[in-house]
């Protein structure tokens, strides 16, 4: 049976105990506990300090909101300990790119002086902050941010728990070859690093497969509210099928407007699966149906993990969880092996501990990472339909290259 990502009831007040580690992690509270290596000083019972750095703000602000629940969750799950050590949140605003983010995330490190950072969406930002987490020698654990150039030395303060860019564009490239034929394909994506890049994976391996384009847009990032002018370049160019990156409100109303234009009557729209993903479906409702996209990720995977974790996250939020949930939540679970065997509970201990995570037991399947500290991962296409629990991306198949 395939896996289905169907979205029924969203958003729930918080539970109180998540209320509760939240502010005992604002605090910087929690009893004392052993476990896990010393820190740098030899003491093996002062909590761990993590950084929290996702947007807030701004078109990225619902999966910022996702991978908070995902993080959260983790460790509410182990009372509020990574590695056995207590946990101390610090949370910054990564806001929509890098003239926000840089700043409030390098605060992390130089400011409030934590151990590790978990986040960050933007790959643009993600990019701008790797030279300050390498000479730092504090672990950036990338939970989204897909910028295929941030983990290309695999520096031992450099890991990802996402996708690359790149590889999740060229993961779908072979399959939308086969379903358009003959016909031309159109591409229309954010004009920033995460659209370039996934573009140019999707390129190398529907062109490998007798792809054909028919043209190509980057409209500006975080600014266009009006894609009208580019719909009709689309139905002028005669094109057979579209294939676009758009996440967060641009996927929302990149979608809708695509719809309202008519366009997806004669011209199905493929994407990377950020282009429906989570609560982006949820607004674009009936807009979406009949679009197909390609992730790492799905609420039905049918494992035993991802069975208690999406119970757990239903139980905690009253909605079903996300990719952007699970990177994090796998972010955490990275953090918390790699803390528990540090030889220092530091930046430079926690870095070396990392390589030696092995298998993560994640929702998505057990997975770890590869050489260049990305995972190593099946992609699905999904196409989103309307089932009884809502609008959902069903899966149709296991991609292959
Ligand atoms: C990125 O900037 O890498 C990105 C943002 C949202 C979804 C996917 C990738």
């Amino acid at each position: 049976m395939p896996p289905s990502l169907s979205r029924g009831a969203r958003r729930a007040a918080f539970l109180p105990a998540l209320l509760a580690i939240s502010l005992v992690a604002a605090c910087g509270g929690g009893s004392l506990s052993s476990g896990g290596g010393a820190d740098a000083n030899g003491d093996d019972s002062t909590p761990v300090k993590i950084g929290l750095s996702v947007p807030l703000s701004g078109v990225y602000a619902p999966l910022g909101e996702d991978m908070t629940q995902g993080f959260e969750l983790y460790l509410k799950q182990r009372d509020n300990k990574l590695g056995g050590r207590n946990v101390t949140v610090v949370k910054a605003d990564e806001g929509e790119g890098p003239q926000a983010g840089v700043p409030a995330t390098t605060k992390l490190v130089t400011g409030d002086q934590v151990s590790a950072v978990v986040g960050i969406v933007n790959s643009a930002t993600a990019l701008g902050l790797k030279d300050t987490f390498v000479s730092s020698e504090v672990p950036l654990i990338i939970a989204n941010a897909g910028a295929d150039d941030i983990t290309k030395d695999a520096s031992p303060y450099i890991w990802r728990t996402s996708f690359t860019n790149g590889g999740v564009g060229e993961s779908i490239g072979k399959a939308v070859a086969e379903e358009v034929g003959d016909g031309e394909v159109y591409i229309i994506t954010a004009d920033y690093a995460a659209g370039q890049e996934q573009i140019a994976g999707f390129k190398k391996s529907f062109e490998a497969a007798g792809g054909k384009i028919a043209g190509e847009t980057y409209t500006p990032f975080g600014t266009t509210s009006d894609w009208q002018p580019y719909l009709n370049e689309i139905r002028n160019s005669g094109a057979k099928a579209v294939f676009s990156f758009y996440a967060g409100s641009e996927a929302v109303n990149f979608v809708k407007q695509y719809n309202q234009f008519g366009l997806s009557k004669t011209t199905p729209l493929y994407g990377t699966g950020f282009l429906t993903e989570g609560g982006v479906l949820d607004a674009q409702g009936e807009a979406a149906v009949g679009t197909k996209t390609a992730l790492h990720y799905s609420d039905a995977v049918e494992n035993d993990t991802n069975a208690e974790f999406v119970k757990a996250y239903q139980e905690a939020y009253n909605e079903l969880p996300t990719t952007y949930a699970v990177q994090a939540y796998d972010a955490a679970a990275v953090l918390d092996k790699a803390i528990g065997s540090a030889e220092t509970v530091d930046g430079p201990g926690i870095g070396k501990a990392l390589s030696n995570v092995g298998d993560i037991d994640s929702p998505r399947g057990t997975w770890r990472f590869n050489d260049k500290h990305d995972p190593e991962q099946p992609y699905y296409l999904r196409e989103v339909q309307k089932t009884d629990g809502g609008f959902s991306n069903v899966v149709i198949r296991e991609l292959t290259k």
